[in-house]
């Protein structure tokens, strides 16, 4: 959710804010806005739409003078996507400027106090009340009245703050949000992702909760609550800088799903050595996993279906039962959790607010907790008593490609290991996971190779309004991921319905020519899910099947087949996800979709 960039330094602010923002405008995208201060005045520059309309406006960055600003990237929460609600959101006094990304839950109440007090609000957003708050809590000193608004605010944030009076530094500070500090050399940043400053820096601070830098142009200092400097170590960012670029693609999403063979690779790879898996970070001893009595997964959107199919992995490797719900529901839901119910938690951004959440949660309630998290030093990373991140590098698509292959990777990967802990799994049997495990970004690869065949088929199909899919068991799992990729992109219409589950109600929407997706991948439930071809077939669908080669009978109900090569079956959901993310991807394309940006959307949570 929104994007936040700030520049202090020597060189014009605003060209560099404007840069900061197009590589942080998948976090949200129906508004921007900067601020910059031109020696005399904080002058704020919003608009309504994607960000080139902002620079347009602008010229660039050209039209605005000064050292020292701020810059945001807005998925709307409180008030329509315009001008007036997006960012950075001005005091009344013109004193402060403010950008934010999170929610203020007691806004409300704080607009009511500052409106008694005579102040005037101009947007309906929860942020411009925290500009009018600073402004009243200002009696001079900066970090004094940003303390004393921090204590008065509920909600999650991070913030980044410009003052009138300080027109030598950026405060910048975090509760629940993302937010880190770029360091450079007579020029320092704020900004929600790494991307934003890549170019400028490789040295970061990663801001803890409530810790509130102070950035000026020679240095940074952080503070606690009290007022206490903080000593930081700056974390190095090695990535190739190609990492966040679109390096030829037309879109992320394409080159996302292409990098998915050395994502699943680079997850695997370092954590098999001498043909054991290795998990470094995994503090459970036998003993413990032993007095494990259930596990549950928690996650939202594409990791919650990761879950899904974790579900039937740890249950056939590990036979400890496993629940899986999603995050939102599990924070509500009064969930029966004690120290012996190991909670998994995974994210690829590691800041999904209801994920975090339900993680607070869980370990409230005394369970032990691991993470699945791509992001390092995230919130649920840092949170998390293990966490075992995925190395699938920057993933900006809104829609989830690698991190999902690499998060199916580390299941494998923990399943295994925990069944092997536990005593469950016979040596040979070992052996052979780990050798398929070790196949797999081979495997993807060779999916990969059918792209010219899923678009010829996905050329057929783009204009069709709704679609279904189906499929037992893990397949069923992949059903989930498959709709979700369609819909979420696409704008179609689709569902995902367990097989065997369609002729209870869902079956009456099949008409002549309508699509059904049939995931049948699955040796020992092929014939079920011939029956359940049929069936659909009996009705007037027009059939795309997803199996594996050795199951080519398919050919005999299925007018369209997507083939992916064999390995054992929980591993199946990696390769069989490849040619519905193609799909999805095509279809998109083929109607002119914003792919990277869907309408809507933002890559990262981080509100309720
Ligand atoms: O960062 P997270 O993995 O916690 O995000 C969870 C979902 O928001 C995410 O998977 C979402 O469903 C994607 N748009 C799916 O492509």
């Amino acid at each position: 959710m929104c994007g936040i960039v700030g520049y202090v330094g020597q060189d014009q602010a605003a060209p560099i804010l404007l840069e900061g923002l197009a590589k942080l405008e998948y976090r949200g995208y129906d508004s921007a806005g900067v601020a910059v201060y031109d020696g005399t005045s904080i002058q704020v520059v919003k608009s309504k739409g994607r960000l080139k309309v902002l620079s347009d406006k602008i010229h660039g960055g050209a039209d605005m003078t000064g050292n020292i600003g701020i810059g945001h990237t807005r998925w709307a929460t409180h008030g329509k996507p315009s001008d007036v609600n997006a960012h950075p959101h001005v005091s009344e006094s013109g004193k402060f400027a403010i950008v934010h990304n999170g929610v203020i839950e007691n806004y409300l109440e704080l607009k009511s106090d500052l409106l008694e007090k005579g102040c005037h609000f101009v947007s309906e957003t929860d942020t411009e009340v925290v500009a009018q708050l600073l402004d009243y809590n200002y009696k001079g000193n900066l970090l004094e009245a940003v303390i004393k608004t921090l204590k008065k605010i509920r909600g999650s944030y991070a913030f980044g703050i410009i003052c009138k009076d300080w027109p030598d530094r950026i405060i910048g500070v975090r509760k629940e949000s993302p937010l880190i500090v770029g360091l450079g050399k007579g020029e320092n940043f704020i900004a929600s992702d790494i991307p934003a400053i890549l170019s400028h820096t490789r040295e970061i601070y990663r801001l803890q909760e409530n810790e509130i830098a102070v950035i000026q142009a020679d240095g940074v200092t952080v503070y606690n609550m009290d007022q206490e400097v903080i000593e930081k170590t700056p974390d190095h960012i090695n990535w190739d800088i190609s990492a966040a670029e679109k390096c030829g693609y037309e879109h992320f999403m394409a080159k996302e799903i292409m990098e998915q063979p050395k994502a699943v690779h680079d997850t695997i790879s370092p954590r098999i050595k001498n043909g054991r898996i290795v998990l470094d970070n995994i503090t459970l001893t036998k003993e413990q996993l032993e007095n494990i009595s259930r596990i549950m997964i928690v996650a939202c959107g594409s990791a919650y279906h990761v879950g899904v199919v974790a579900k039937y992995v740890f249950e056939r490797f590990t036979h400890i039962p496993v629940e899986v719900d999603v995050a939102s529901e599990f924070r509500y839901r009064d969930p029966i959790i004690d120290e012996h119910v190991l909670v998994l938690v995974i994210s690829q951004s590691g800041e999904t607010a209801d994920t975090l959440a339900a993680l607070r949660e869980a370990k409230r309630l005394g369970a032990r907790t691991i993470s699945i998290v791509n992001v390092v030093g995230s919130s649920i990373a840092n949170e998390s008593d293990d966490v075992l991140y995925t190395w699938a590098g920057p993933e900006i698509a809104v829609a989830t490609t690698k991190a999902y292959s690499t998060q199916l990777a580390v299941i494998y990967l923990l399943a295994i290991y925990i069944a092997e802990k536990m005593g469950v799994i016979s040596e040979a049997d070992y052996q052979y996971y780990i050798s398929e495990l070790q196949s797999l970004p081979d495997k993807i690869a060779e999916t990969l190779d059918s792209k010219a065949h899923v678009r010829a088929v996905a050329e057929q199909f783009y204009q069709k309004k709704d679609v279904f899919f189906i499929g037992r068991n893990i397949d069923y799992a992949m059903s989930l991921e498959g709709s979700l990729k369609l819909k979420e992109i696409s704008y179609i219409h689709s569902e995902a319905y367990a097989a065997g589950e369609l002729k209870h109600g869902t079956i009456s929407l099949i008409e002549n020519g309508t699509l059904v997706i049939a995931l049948a991948t699955q040796k020992r439930l092929f014939e079920k899910m011939m029956s359940n071809i049929k069936e659909v077939k009996a009705r007037g669908a027009t059939v795309l099947g997803v199996t594996t080669y050795s199951n080519q009978q398919i050919e005999k109900e299925a007018e369209y087949v997507f083939y992916i090569p064999e390995i054992c079956d929980m591993m199946l959901p990696s390769l069989a996800v490849i040619p519905l993310q193609m799909f999805a991807y095509n279809i998109a394309n083929l109607k002119g979709c914003d792919i990277d940006k869907p309408r809507n959307l933002a890559k990262s949570v981080t509100v309720e």
